[in-house]
């Protein structure tokens, strides 16, 4: 305890000071008396995360590296369930020998990447880990894409290989005359299952190899070596994959573990898709590098979700915003309460649904988190503070690289002073997300994308000083007086949709393909009842040539559900303020609501169709009659 008592002493020494040379000093021993507990547990649990990864990075250790040692420490203890089997530590590790051991002899040089396609289970994890063990780099793939945004994401990583679970066969095929340099390996659960003409059968060659562990490559292995590639949309353009190397798996799954207390006989439940950060990093890392216990899922369901937790015994779950708002609409049950779950932990949970979803499902605590897959800006709150993503406290503003940027509302660019630097908000005043760029600490790092101008494009140059560098995060987020950060919404070029992100110039690029490159914008649009925003396109046709069969035929093929268009709008005019761009947020703010807008608008039934959008059809949609 010696450093919180050190902490305790230099915090009121500055504190001191700050208070001897401020004007409004009574204000402040208000907000200090309110936030210093929770600033120094904030400060205490940071300092022992740092400690670790920096021991990590010391020894060189990769992800890989960590958990063998975690293998050799507690062979028996359970590293993941899934369904009705039990993986040992030691039945992991040996998984992943074998992987490593296959594709070392297969051509793949280091540092080589390979798409993983598959649904979720203990052997995706056990796959890119292995791989990992003979330094090649897994790219997890959204196992939702089709046809070219599925081709884009495989080329975007540069991949030389695909391993695929059997499940996803049909996917595959309908792109595997597009990669014909690339090897298939398909994976399948069960033995007979046909498999495609081209593609090598995994599973048995997999069991035929020896599972002896890969000392001399894992030696070769460094912490900042690539590990994964994750895709994000990023705020433009089509899914980019970002680099994620140990240190930075490290950092995210380990920095919620330390910040939120997570403990080693925590069992956790993790329904989320393991090709994203939160369900492949923050949550199946827990046992890949803190040794606890994690239940994983195929795909998530509500209704499963609570007699999953009794059932198995979870301590922890992890949600994300959309989880929640179905786990309300699931009709109350015995079991809503009969968990023993104390703390979810995950992002997105809304301050108007967050207290009715403690209410009624009594979970002590709420971790919620915020945090870009790229980026180098976290935060986590602590102390279940209704609404907040976390918090920085305010005397360490500076410290701590996080800060908000004034941007302009229409074009989302920082607003810079006369001496050309960026101008922080002040509370209460919202702003974009930044995180700034120091290479040579862990937290602050920035692994940037595989393709190298997309990185560019997130970084913000001259941030408070000439020369400094900072990630644009997109976000905008609105800090208040005690330092908490609440999230408000996101830039222009993405929207969230059941839970993914989506890019509007990729379907922007799908809509002008389809309907022979008419002019049109997509953007998010709120639709009550539902979390994040639901896609609009709004689509020049002057000449009332739109066929919209074709489109809806176009979009179903060429775009996942979540990224297709549910409401458009039919423009005879162009706006007047000349280019169609810029009219984004008059579009958006107008929405689906037929009162407002006079122009046609359709709507995307559930049977796939789009249909006129009528006065009724309006009212159904605002009052949740209609299930979308
Ligand atoms: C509650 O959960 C248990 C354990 O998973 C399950 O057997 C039971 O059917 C659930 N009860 C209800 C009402 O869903």
């Amino acid at each position: 305890m010696t450093e919180l008592y050190q902490l305790l002493i230099s915090a009121g020494v500055v504190l001191l000071g700050i208070f001897l040379f401020t004007g409004s000093r009574w204000r402040f021993l208000y907000i200090l008396y309110k936030t210093l507990p929770r600033d120094i547990l904030g400060a205490f649990r940071f300092f022992q995360v740092n400690a670790l990864l920096w021991w990590w990075e010391r020894k060189g250790y990769t992800v890989a590296a960590v958990f063998s040692r975690l293998a050799a420490a507690h062979p028996e203890k359970i590293a993941y369930i899934f369904e009705e089997k039990e993986w040992t530590y030691k039945e992991v590790e040996e998984f992943t020998n074998q992987v490593g051991r296959y594709f070392k002899s297969k051509g793949l040089s280091r540092g080589d990447s390979v798409a993983l396609v598959m649904e979720g289970r203990p052997e995706y994890i056990g796959i890119w880990l292995g791989l990992s063990k003979a330094g090649f780099v897994a790219a997890l793939v959204n196992n939702n894409l089709r046809h070219d945004v599925l081709l884009h994401s495989i080329h975007a990583a540069e991949c030389k290989a695909v391993i695929y679970g059997s499940e996803l066969k049909d996917a595959i095929e309908d792109i595997s005359d597009k990669i014909p340099e690339l090897t298939l390996y398909q994976w399948s659960e069960l033995s007979n299952t046909p498999i495609l003409d081209r593609a090598i059968d995994l599973s048995p060659a997999l069991a035929n190899t020896d599972p002896d562990p890969l000392l001399e490559d894992l030696a070769l292995g460094h912490p900042r070596d690539k590990l994964l590639y994750i895709y994000t949309s990023g705020t433009t353009g089509m899914p980019k994959a970002a680099v994620v190397n140990s240190l930075r798996y490290m950092l995210m799954s380990c920095g919620v573990h330390g910040m939120l207390g997570l403990r080693e006989t925590d069992r956790i439940y993790d329904a989320l898709p393991l090709y994203h950060t939160a369900g492949g990093v923050v949550g199946a890392g827990q046992a890949l590098l803190r040794g606890i216990t994690v239940v994983l899922r195929r795909r998530f369901s509500a209704s499963k979700f609570w007699p999953d937790c009794v059932y198995y015994e979870c301590t922890v779950a992890q949600y994300i915003g959309e989880i929640c708002r179905y786990l309300l609409a699931v009709p109350q049950s015995p079991n809503d309460t009969a968990h023993r779950v104390r703390l979810m932990f995950g992002n997105g949970l809304r301050p108007q649904i967050w207290e009715p979803f403690v209410e009624r499902f009594r979970v002590k605590q709420i971790g919620e988190f915020y945090g870009a897959t790229e980026g180098n800006s976290n935060l986590v709150n602590i102390d279940s503070t209704v609404g907040a993503v976390g918090f920085v406290p305010r005397y360490a503003g500076r410290m701590y690289p996080v800060a908000l940027l004034r941007v302009n509302e229409d074009t989302c660019e920082p607003i810079r002073g006369p001496d050309g630097l960026c101008i922080a908000c002040k509370p209460g005043e919202p702003g974009v997300l930044i995180g700034k760029i120091n290479p040579k600490i862990a937290v602050n790092d920035f692994s940037g994308y595989a393709d190298k101008k997309a990185s560019e494009k997130k970084i913000i140059h001259d941030v408070f000083k000439k020369g400094e560098r900072a990630f644009n995060s997109g976000d905008i987020l609105v800090m208040d007086e005690f330092g908490y950060f609440y999230f408000k919404d996101r830039t222009g070029d993405t929207f969230r949709w059941r839970g993914e992100n989506v890019a509007t110039s990729e379907v922007e690029a799908v809509i002008s393909n389809a309907i022979g490159l008419k002019d049109a914008v997509v953007y998010g649009v709120e639709v009550p009842g539902n979390e994040g925003k639901a896609g609009m396109a709004a689509i020049y046709d002057p000449e009332h040539s739109l066929n919209l069969k074709e489109l809806g035929e176009g979009v179903k093929k060429a775009l996942p559900t979540y990224a297709r268009p549910l409401f458009l709008r039919i423009l005879e005019d162009l706006p007047m303020t000349g280019t169609f761009k810029l009219k984004k947020t008059d579009l958006q703010s107008e929405g689906f609501d037929i009162n407002k807008v006079k122009d046609p608008l359709y709507f995307f039934d559930r049977t796939g169709t789009y249909v006129r959008v009528t006065e009724q059809l309006c009212k159904d949609i605002q009052e949740q009659k209609i299930r979308i």
